[in-house]
């Protein structure tokens, strides 16, 4: 005997019907998936280009009319917890996943993953060898091209030693010199020091390095190594190079503490203008710093992403729109920053 279908059971089927519904869902917007995992969420330079990011997922959600779904974790310090969190993101059906790798020399378990899963890897910042970038074809890199913050910062060095002689406090025609640097192994520590120094020597200053300390990107950190290097070379130190502005900002806070007159500190010079280092060279206590331009490469990272992603509605944006090198790379340029052109950058960011 033939059962009757309840007159309830009757009704919702012809509901969902009638909107179109399958399986309960409804797809008419479509949705990319990006998971985002940082290796410190506190690194004041990651941080800013992160709220830079999201703002323009939301800008390129009204442009292509598609929904940006942004999933954004912090590894905090721990390689182990990356993969840990990639591994979830796969999990969740993130499209692509961008990565801002804890230690830049091991990818492999990150990497074997995605291709395992074939999901494309953007990293960024913080930057893997080539041989490890070219594992996989749907592997790609966005940063900034760390040679030129190098040069900029030993031109701006050079400019202002030489313009002013205050600077060469012992008159002795040379540049007394200390350096404060990222973490030990950081392509951007690496470069940077070397191209500092460098280009200061190739603009004619004769130097002398007094010391160094690595302070890992950090202002506290800066602030202890600087309070050593203080006690250790006092007055003799005529420049301070510091491989981010956040480690500028340390030292000043040394020379603060010290009790030294502004009129006497070294010629300091940072890189990469966050907020804070944009106003310590707006209010004359930085020479200057090389802008790590944030707001570019969050955006090449978003527009990658969504590209990658295939899930573009509007068909709006492509691989044209990338400005990508050897079919893997987008890496920005540094421009030069002092207290002649500081407002255009206190206003961009
Ligand atoms: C930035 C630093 C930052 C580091 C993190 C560098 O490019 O200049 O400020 O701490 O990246 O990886």
């Amino acid at each position: 005997m033939r059962k009757k279908i309840p007159a309830v059971v009757f009704l919702i089927v012809l509901l969902c019907l009638l909107s179109g519904c399958s399986g309960g869902k409804k797809d008419t917007v479509q949705t990319v998936k990006i998971g985002v995992t940082l290796y410190d969420q506190y690194d004041t330079f990651i941080s800013e280009m992160m709220g830079w990011f999201t703002a323009s997922a939301t800008a390129l959600e009204e442009e292509t009319g598609t929904a940006i779904n942004l999933e954004i974790v912090d590894a905090a310090g721990s390689q182990t917890t990356q993969n840990e969190q990639v591994k979830s993101l796969i999990e969740k059906g993130c499209d692509v996943i961008c990565v801002n790798l804890v230690d830049r020399t091991e990818p492999t378990t990150i990497t074997d993953m995605a291709e395992k899963n074939d999901v494309p890897i953007i990293f960024f910042n913080r930057e893997l060898v080539t041989e490890d970038l070219e594992r996989w074809k749907k592997l790609y890199y966005v940063g900034a091209d760390a040679i030129g913050s190098g040069i900029i910062q030993g031109e701006l060095a050079a400019e202002t030693f030489l313009g002013d002689e205050k600077y060469d406090k012992n008159g002795d025609g040379i540049c007394q010199y200390v350096v404060l640097e990222g973490e030990a192994g950081h392509q951007d520590a690496i470069v940077r020091t070397e191209y500092s120094v460098n280009t200061l020597v190739e603009n004619g200053v004769k130097v002398e390095k007094l010391g160094y300390a690595i302070a890992n990107w950090k202002r506290a950190q800066a602030q202890t190594k600087m309070a050593a290097l203080l006690e250790q070379y006092g007055n003799s130190i005529e420049l301070i190079l510091t491989n981010n502005d956040d480690m500028a900002l340390g030292a000043i806070d040394a020379l603060k503490a010290a009790g030294t007159s502004k009129n006497d500190w070294p010629l300091i010079v940072g890189i990469d203008g966050t907020d804070v280092g944009l106003t310590a060279v707006k209010n004359g206590e930085m020479a200057g710093t090389a802008y790590n331009d944030k707001e570019g490469q969050a955006e090449a990272m978003l527009k990658l992403a969504f590209v990658l992603s295939g899930k573009d509605a509007k068909n709006g944006l492509s691989m044209d729109d990338i400005p990508l090198e050897k079919e893997k790379y987008v890496r920005l340029p540094y421009y030069r920053v002092t207290l002649d052109n500081v407002e255009e950058y206190i206003k961009k960011s």
